[in-house]
């Protein structure tokens, strides 16, 4: 019996066998299938469009001072306002109190460094006219302007306070522009207006230049009072 018992067992086994294998085999093909199965190659995708440019920032009108009844302060507060644009890294820039621009918001030294040269051009074997060109260049990130160069020395803001740059500008032994010749350079002059519209992702000075302009003209107008 023990004889036959387990050749019936084993007759099972083999038996049982088939299923398993077949199965194995089944799902074998499908995997098969499934890695082989044609589908449709990653898709090279598009990078998210270019940073939105800075939004300006506001500068206040002049009216909006017209509740200061002293003169005298009422003139320190439009300087004051003022002081946004002038000492905004776009103008601070070109104001710098060494021999080299400085760039960025953050004002870091000009790469490549540069030198003031004779006339703020920079020197005989390296102009700024190599780099900056008429106009801000897209494709290169390098601004530009027709009258690009370092301002005079004389006229460095970098690390002076508002009421140091103020007292420095009405100072007619370091400045050579007069009062009117001030306010036509920060109302009208195209590369102080370059600050409103610098070009790349560059902030922009608070306002406009005509803002800016009426800020000054107001300055002038109340005995142009510098802050202490
Ligand atoms: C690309 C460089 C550059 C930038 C940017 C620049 N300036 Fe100047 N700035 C100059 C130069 C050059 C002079 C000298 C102009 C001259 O002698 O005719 C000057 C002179 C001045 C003066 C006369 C100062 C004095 O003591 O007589 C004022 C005011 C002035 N800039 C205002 C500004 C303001 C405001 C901004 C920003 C909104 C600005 N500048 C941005 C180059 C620059
Ligand atoms: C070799 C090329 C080259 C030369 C030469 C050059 N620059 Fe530049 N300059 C650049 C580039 C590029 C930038 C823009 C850098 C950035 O914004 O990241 C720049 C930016 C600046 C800025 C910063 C503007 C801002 O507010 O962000 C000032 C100011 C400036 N240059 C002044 C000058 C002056 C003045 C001269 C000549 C004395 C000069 N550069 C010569 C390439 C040059």
């Amino acid at each position: 019996m023990a004889f036959w018992r387990r050749r019936d067992g084993a007759k099972r086994r083999r038996f049982g066998c088939l299923p398993i294998f077949l199965t194995v085999l089944i799902l074998m093909i499908l995997l098969i299938v499934i890695i082989a199965w044609p589908r449709a190659m990653p898709q090279s995708e598009t990078l998210p469009a270019a940073v939105a440019a800075p939004r300006p920032v506001p500068l206040r009108t002049v009216q909006s001072f017209a509740g200061i009844a002293d003169t005298d302060q009422r003139s320190v507060a439009l300087f004051t306002e003022a002081g946004r644009v002038i000492q905004h890294p776009r103008c601070l820039n070109c104001h710098p109190r060494t021999d080299s621009p400085t760039q960025t918001d953050a004002m870091r030294p000009h790469s490549p460094a540069m030198a003031r040269g004779a006339d703020g051009l920079g020197l005989p074997t390296l102009r700024c006219s190599t780099c900056h060109h008429d106009a801000n260049f897209a494709a290169s990130g390098v601004p530009g302007n027709p009258k690009w160069r370092l301002a005079p020395i004389e006229m460095a803001w970098q690390g002076k306070s508002l009421s140091e740059i103020c007292k420095q500008l009405l100072d007619p032994g370091r400045s050579h522009m007069s009062r009117e010749e001030l306010l036509h350079h920060m109302a009208h002059d195209d590369l102080v207006g370059w600050a409103w519209h610098p070009g790349g992702d560059r902030t922009p000075a608070p306002g406009t230049q005509q803002q800016f302009g009426a800020l000054i003209d107001a300055w002038l107008k109340t005995g142009a009072k510098c802050p202490s």
